[in-house]
């Protein structure tokens, strides 16, 4: 029996950077999963949420004059804006500074401990603090600045401090193990063979407590120690349904998490460190990990440094917020790295939306309402391209469905525009403004069966465009508790007959202002 439960989750994001659409982008592909688990009848949780401990945090803390805990109750809002702003639909909001985050660290650590896996020792070596990262000297370079750097571009600093150790070492047979097991443990496929490899060729105990600064969890037992900023923030995922509460609520039902979405960044934590740790702890590792790639702007990921960040309030002010949501899981292959442009956002405004699906439904519900009294008209018998073109767009849910099930989200938007150009050849063939002087009842029988094409094409994108798409189902008068997928199948639940409100169009053209300088 598969299980009803789906929980789902986003990386915990560093407060002290400004959110820009590559945040945006992660939040928004587990946003469409949620919706898109819901409407399929599912039980699910959505936790988003910050990072706030850490060196990192701590600098840019001193950097603003501020105490960290005020610096990072201020900028935590910006990411609680972003989410408004984009529509997100998370059932909670996690930050690593809330008791109940310290608390279940601390519980994790002592399970850990407890089961002899973290000793004390020294650490000297090499730290990144923009990636909040340990790394060997085989692994740096030196950049054309003559600085020593990360594989990240990161710069590192020699770090000498006592620290308790994680004997990650030990867990290279459980981890290759549970990778072939689990086929399904980290997507895209192409990911998981790096990490495969990676883990392969030997794994080094890992330093999970610092002593030469604060702002972090004291360790239990040893407060001179604060915790591993990456050992916190992993276990957000935990705190977040209920940890360390783990025999009833939340945990019970939800955990094992379903999906730690992630970018390709931070994938050797969450693929290697986590599962380790939740292993030495005797607890489940997460059913899959799905690591995507880059949004770029102009060729090169967004950085402070190189001033190409893009903002997602840059984007919905100016295309519309459903239009920005729609494109940015159409344009780029999720998993791959992808460009954004102003070019191919007007394209697919102006294209996919406008043309494709607004002059569809509008076409239909114009007609409808100047020949057909504004109701939704009976129909007569139907032919065999009426149940052609229904048919195709009632099997449309369950190869959607598998497509989303493995975050293909830009295979699974192609499918259900094949159906809306199949549904525009369809119109143009069968010509309704003709029938209506020629043949009345063919006229309504096609327009019927248009109206319930789109009705399944507008409860399909409702994860996407929940805006748009309750838009156009208002227009056609599908009552709201009838647009889960379970209502797909209904044979008609479009009610012939029904008064229609004055239609209205959903997806406005791009027009290009005369001083727009094409920027994105
Ligand atoms: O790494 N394109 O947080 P972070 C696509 N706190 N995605 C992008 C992106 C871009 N150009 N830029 C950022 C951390 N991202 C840790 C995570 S989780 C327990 C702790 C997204 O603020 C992408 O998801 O640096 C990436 O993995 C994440 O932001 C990094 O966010
Ligand atoms: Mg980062």
């Amino acid at each position: 029996m598969t299980k009803q439960e789906f929980y789902l989750t986003t990386p915990i994001y560093y407060v002290n950077d400004k959110p820009h659409i590559g945040h945006a982008y992660t939040t928004l592909a587990c946003d469409v999963l949620a919706r898109f688990h819901r409407l399929d009848g599912k039980n699910v949780f959505f936790l988003t949420g910050t990072d706030e401990h850490g060196q990192k945090v701590q600098k840019s803390a001193q950097a603003a004059g501020k105490e960290p805990q005020e610096f990072t109750n201020q900028l935590s809002q910006n990411f609680r804006r972003l989410a408004e702003e984009m529509n997100y639909s998370h059932d909670d909001f996690i930050r690593t500074t809330e008791s109940r985050h310290i608390k279940a660290t601390q519980d994790l650590w002592t399970k850990i401990r407890d089961n002899g896996h973290i000793y004390l020792g020294s650490y000297s070596g090499w730290y990144a603090v923009r990636d909040e990262a340990f790394y060997g000297e085989k692994e740096l370079s030196i950049n054309d600045k003559g600085q020593k750097v990360a594989p990240s571009g990161a710069e590192v600093e020699w770090v000498e401090e006592p620290s308790y150790f994680f004997d990650l070492s030990k867990w290279q047979e459980p981890l290759l193990d549970l990778y072939d097991k689990n086929p399904n443990f980290i997507g895209p496929k192409s990911r998981k063979n790096e990490v495969v490899s990676f883990v392969r060729g030997g794994l080094n105990d890992l330093s999970v407590s610092r002593t030469s600064f604060k702002w972090g969890i004291p360790v239990p037992g040893d407060p001179d120690h604060i915790m591993y900023v990456w050992l916190d923030a992993l276990n957000n995922y935990q705190t977040g349904v209920g940890y360390p509460e783990t025999e009833q609520g939340a945990y019970k039902s939800f955990w094992p998490a379903d999906l730690h979405m992630v970018g390709k960044d931070i994938l050797r934590f969450h693929a290697v460190y986590w599962p380790a740790f939740l292993m030495a702890a005797g607890l489940s590792p997460p059913k899959r990990i799905f690591a995507h790639g880059w949004l770029l702007n102009r060729g090169e990921k967004m950085s402070k440094s190189l001033g190409n960040v893009v903002t997602a309030a840059d984007l919905t002010e100016n295309y519309g917020l459903d239009a920005v949501r729609y494109y940015l899981l159409r344009e780029v292959p999720f998993g791959q790295d992808g460009y954004i442009s102003h070019e191919s956002m007007v394209g697919r405004i102006n294209g996919d939306l406008a043309n494709d699906l607004g002059n569809l439904v509008q076409r239909v519900l114009s007609m409808v309402n100047k020949n057909c009294d504004s109701k939704i008209p009976i129909p007569g018998e139907l032919t065999e391209e009426d149940i052609t073109l229904l048919k195709a767009s009632e099997e449309l849910h369950l190869l959607v469905r598998a497509e989303f099930d493995e975050q293909a989200f830009n295979k699974g938007l192609e499918l259900i525009w094949k159906i809306i150009g199949n549904a525009n050849r369809y119109i143009d063939k069968q010509a309704p403004w003709v029938l209506r002087k020629s043949d009345q009842l063919r006229m309504q029988t096609v327009l019927f069966v248009l109206i319930e094409v789109i009705r399944k094409v507008s409860i399909l994108i409702q994860p996407i465009m929940p805006d748009s798409a309750s838009n156009i189902l208002d227009q056609i008068a599908s009552p709201i508790d009838e647009r889960q997928f379970s209502n797909l199948n209904d044979k008609f639940s479009v009610n012939p007959g029904t008064n229609l409100p004055n239609p209205y169009p959903v997806f406005p053209r791009y027009v290009e202002e005369e001083s727009q300088n094409g920027n994105t």
